[in-house]
Parts: C-alpha cells; structure tokens; sequence
C-alpha cells in the first residue's frame, strides 16, 4: 500500500514539475511579457475582477489619455502601465500590452518569477513574498495615500480595505479546480459598493435659525478623497424645502484631489448654515453625499434627513 501510494505521489510530482517547466513563459519580462490573458486561463475569477477594477483602465481611461498629452508623457505612463513593482523613483513603463493599465504582471512579477502571498505548488514557478500582504506594497504608486494611512495609526492595511479575504479556490476550470483546495482568496476589485456605502457618515441638527450638518470619513484610513492625480471628489449637497417641495435653501460643499480638501481618518467637519424660516410651517432638512470621479457616473454614498 506504501509503496504503491509513494510512486503516485512520486509520479505526481514529477508531472507537476514537467508541467511547471510548460509555463515557463509566463515568467518573461520586456518585450516578451505576457497579456493578462494568459493567465486567465486558470485565474478566471480573479481576471473577471481585475478586468472591472480601475487598475485595468489605468491607460485606456479618457482622463488618463487627455492629462498624458496623448500618451506623450513618459512619465505618467512609468506608473500607469508599470513593469514592475517599485518605488515613485524607479517605477518603469511595460514595453508591451500598455492598454492593460496596472496588470496582473505589473504586480505579481519580477526578476523573471511569479510571487505570491502563500508558498503554493503552482503550474508555473512561484514564490512567496509575504510583503504582497502589507500596505507598503502598494506604496510605490499610492505614496500620498500611503503617508496619510501611516498617520491615520490604522491597524488594518490597504489590502484588508480595498482586497477582502473570503474563501475560494484561486483557479478555476475543469480538472484544476478540483485539484486547488478552498483557501482565502483577496478579492482583486478594489473600489465596490460596500466599501463606499462605509465610508462616510453624515449627522444634522436643525434648530429654527440654523441647519447644522456634520461629514465624518469613518471608513477610510486616508483623506476622503485621497490621492494627487486624478479629480475625485465628495460632495456634500444640503437642501431646505417647504411643505410643497419648494427649496428655500440649497448649498454644496466640494472636497477633492484638486483643491486637496480631502477629511482626514476619523475626523469630522461640521457646517452651520443659518436660515430664515416662516413660522407655523413645516420645512424638510436633506443631506446627501455623492461620490464623483469624471467620466463615471455619480455614486449616492451617505444621506441625512431631518424636519423643522
Ligand atoms: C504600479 C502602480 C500601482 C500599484 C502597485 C497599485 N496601484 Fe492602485 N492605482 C494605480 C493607478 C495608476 C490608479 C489609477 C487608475 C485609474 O486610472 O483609474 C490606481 C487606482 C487605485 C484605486 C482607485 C480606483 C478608482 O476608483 O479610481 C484604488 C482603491 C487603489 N488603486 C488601491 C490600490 C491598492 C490597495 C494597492 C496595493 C495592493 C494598489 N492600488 C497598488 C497604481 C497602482
Ligand atoms: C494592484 C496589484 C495587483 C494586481 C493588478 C493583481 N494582483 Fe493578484 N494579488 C495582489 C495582492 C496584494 C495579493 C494578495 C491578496 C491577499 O491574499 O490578501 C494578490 C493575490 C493573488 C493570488 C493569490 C490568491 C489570493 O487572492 O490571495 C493570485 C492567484 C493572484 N493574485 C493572481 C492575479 C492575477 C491572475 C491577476 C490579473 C488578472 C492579478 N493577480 C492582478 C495584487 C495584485
Ligand atoms: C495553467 C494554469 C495557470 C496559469 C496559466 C497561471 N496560473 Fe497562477 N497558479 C496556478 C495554480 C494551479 C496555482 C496554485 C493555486 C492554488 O493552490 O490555490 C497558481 C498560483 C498562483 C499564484 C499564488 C502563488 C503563491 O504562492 O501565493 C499567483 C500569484 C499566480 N498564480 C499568478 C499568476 C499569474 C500572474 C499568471 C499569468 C502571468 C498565472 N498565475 C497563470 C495555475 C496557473
Ligand atoms: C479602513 C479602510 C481603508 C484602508 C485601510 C484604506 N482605504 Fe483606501 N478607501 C477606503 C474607502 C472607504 C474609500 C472611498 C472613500 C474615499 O474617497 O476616501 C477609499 C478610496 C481609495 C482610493 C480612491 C480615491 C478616493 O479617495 O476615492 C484610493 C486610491 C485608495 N483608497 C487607496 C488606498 C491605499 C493605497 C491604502 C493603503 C495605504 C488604502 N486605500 C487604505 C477605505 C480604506
Ligand atoms: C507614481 C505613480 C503615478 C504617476 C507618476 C502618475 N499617476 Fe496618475 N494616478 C496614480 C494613482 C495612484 C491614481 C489614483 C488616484 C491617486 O492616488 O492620485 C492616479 C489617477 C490618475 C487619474 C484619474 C483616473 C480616473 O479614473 O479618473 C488621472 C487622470 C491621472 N492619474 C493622470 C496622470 C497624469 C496625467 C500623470 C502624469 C503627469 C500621472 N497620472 C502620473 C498614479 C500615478
């Protein structure tokens, strides 16, 4: 019995080694680096993720392209469409396949190998690097960002936010899934609905004379919005209406990447606005928040509703 089982898993070995040797191409680099596409093959879920994630538009997006003079600014283009891994400083543009933005090879290759979280038996070669798991590895292109987490004290990383963990298999397909056991698997699409919909939390109170309106950023470990490229902003829309609908007041606080405006971690800003009111009448008090970034649809993320 032994024996027989040590020659299986002898034979296994031998063939996921042989088969590991097969995949050898997707370690190139430069010129030769492969397309996400590639490794779609098996991570199907993982690419469909990656595929709706803003990583995935970072070349092709319409303000990318305009702010990028047309792709002639070499510079954005080290970071947006990156090789590899790296610092602000060394950051370098993939020769190839640019129209991926941020891929699976920007993140997950370098020095012709292909690094992951655990230490698995993989069809390609692989080897692990546990710094996948700190915010530092998302450090090099988000720095802004990185240094206002840094202060914030936050005890939860980039990845705990913007990549939750839930149970899966990392590939997919027939035969090799059901060979991968079940493990956590970090979710590849960063910015979603629920984490929006935490993010912020808005607070009024209204006497006769005033409307007082408090904004807390109680989701992000960073400034809400955070970030130097780009135009993303929080707006802070307030109306007063009569009884029949008609708006007596209406007043709109702007915070964005552009005016840096953005609510630090935790903290809260308060806005008084004084308002003249008819007595005897009954007047509706709304707050909403809305999440805005050019070219993609507005986002109600928070509202308050309250009377006089
Ligand atoms: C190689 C550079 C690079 C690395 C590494 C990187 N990012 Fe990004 N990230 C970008 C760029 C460029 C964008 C802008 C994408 C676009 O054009 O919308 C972006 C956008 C984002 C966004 C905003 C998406 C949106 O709504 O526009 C989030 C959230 C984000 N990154 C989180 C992370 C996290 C978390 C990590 C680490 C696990 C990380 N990033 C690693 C370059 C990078
Ligand atoms: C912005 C950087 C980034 C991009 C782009 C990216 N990954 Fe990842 N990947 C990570 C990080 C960080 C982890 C560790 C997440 C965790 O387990 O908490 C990870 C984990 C993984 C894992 C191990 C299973 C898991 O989720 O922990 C696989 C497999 C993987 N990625 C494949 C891919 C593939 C395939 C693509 C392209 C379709 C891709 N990744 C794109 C950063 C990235
Ligand atoms: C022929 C199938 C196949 C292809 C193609 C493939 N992978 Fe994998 N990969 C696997 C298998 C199998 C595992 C192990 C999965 C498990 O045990 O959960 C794995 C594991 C990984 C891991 C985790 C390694 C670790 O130890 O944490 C990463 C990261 C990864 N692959 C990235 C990629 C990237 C990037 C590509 C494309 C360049 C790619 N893979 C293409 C089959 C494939
Ligand atoms: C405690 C959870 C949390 C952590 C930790 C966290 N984020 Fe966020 N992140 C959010 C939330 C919520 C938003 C959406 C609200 C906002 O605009 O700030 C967001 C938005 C973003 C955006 C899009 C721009 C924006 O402000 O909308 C980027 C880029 C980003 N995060 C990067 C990072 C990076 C890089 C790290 C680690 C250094 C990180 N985040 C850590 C919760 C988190
Ligand atoms: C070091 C990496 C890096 C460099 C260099 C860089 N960017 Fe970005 N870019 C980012 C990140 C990260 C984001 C996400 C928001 C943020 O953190 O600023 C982003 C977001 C953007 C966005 C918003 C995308 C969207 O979906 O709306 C635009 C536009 C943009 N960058 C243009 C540029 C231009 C133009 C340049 C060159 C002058 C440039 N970037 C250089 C990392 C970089």
């Amino acid at each position: 019995m032994r024996g027989k089982t040590g020659v299986l898993f002898g034979l296994i070995f031998i063939s996921l080694f042989l088969v590991a040797a097969k995949y050898d191409h997707l370690l190139e680099m430069g010129e030769k680096t492969v397309k996400s596409s590639e490794c779609n093959e098996c991570h199907k879920a993982i690419y469909g993720e990656w595929s709706k994630d803003f990583h995935a538009k970072a070349y092709v997006n319409d303000p990318f392209k305009r702010g990028s003079k047309n792709y002639t600014a070499t510079e954005c283009i080290a970071c947006h469409t990156a090789q590899e891994i790296a610092d602000e400083k060394n950051l370098r543009a993939r020769p190839v396949h640019k129209e991926e933005g941020i891929n699976c090879t920007t993140c997950h290759l370098k020095n012709n190998m292909i690094y992951g979280p655990y230490k698995l038996t993989a069809k390609h070669k692989a080897e692990q690097d546990e710094s996948m798991l700190k915010s530092e590895f998302c450090s090099g292109c988000h720095l802004p960002t990185f240094q206002e987490w840094q202060a914030s004290g936050s005890k939860k990383t980039c990845q705990e936010c913007h990549m939750p963990r839930s149970e899966g298999k990392s590939v997919q397909g027939f035969l090799l899934s059901a060979l991968v056991p079940k493990r956590m698997i970090g979710q590849h699409l960063m910015s979603f609905e629920k984490l929006l919909m935490e993010a912020a939390l808005i607070k009024g109170e209204t006497t006769r004379g005033s409307v007082k309106i408090s904004l807390t950023n109680r989701g992000a470990a960073h400034h809400m919005p955070t970030g130097k490229y780009g135009d993303y902003r929080i707006v802070l829309q307030t109306q007063v209406k009569e009884g029949d609908g008609k708006i007596i007041f209406s007043q709109e606080e702007i915070f964005s990447t552009l005016k840096k405006n953005g609510i630090p971690a935790q903290k809260a800003v308060t806005f008084e606005y004084p308002i003249s009111l008819e007595t005897g009448k009954r007047y509706q008090v709304n707050s909403n928040l809305l999440y805005q970034v050019e070219g993609r649809p507005d986002q109600l993320i928070a509202k308050w509703n309250g009377e006089i």
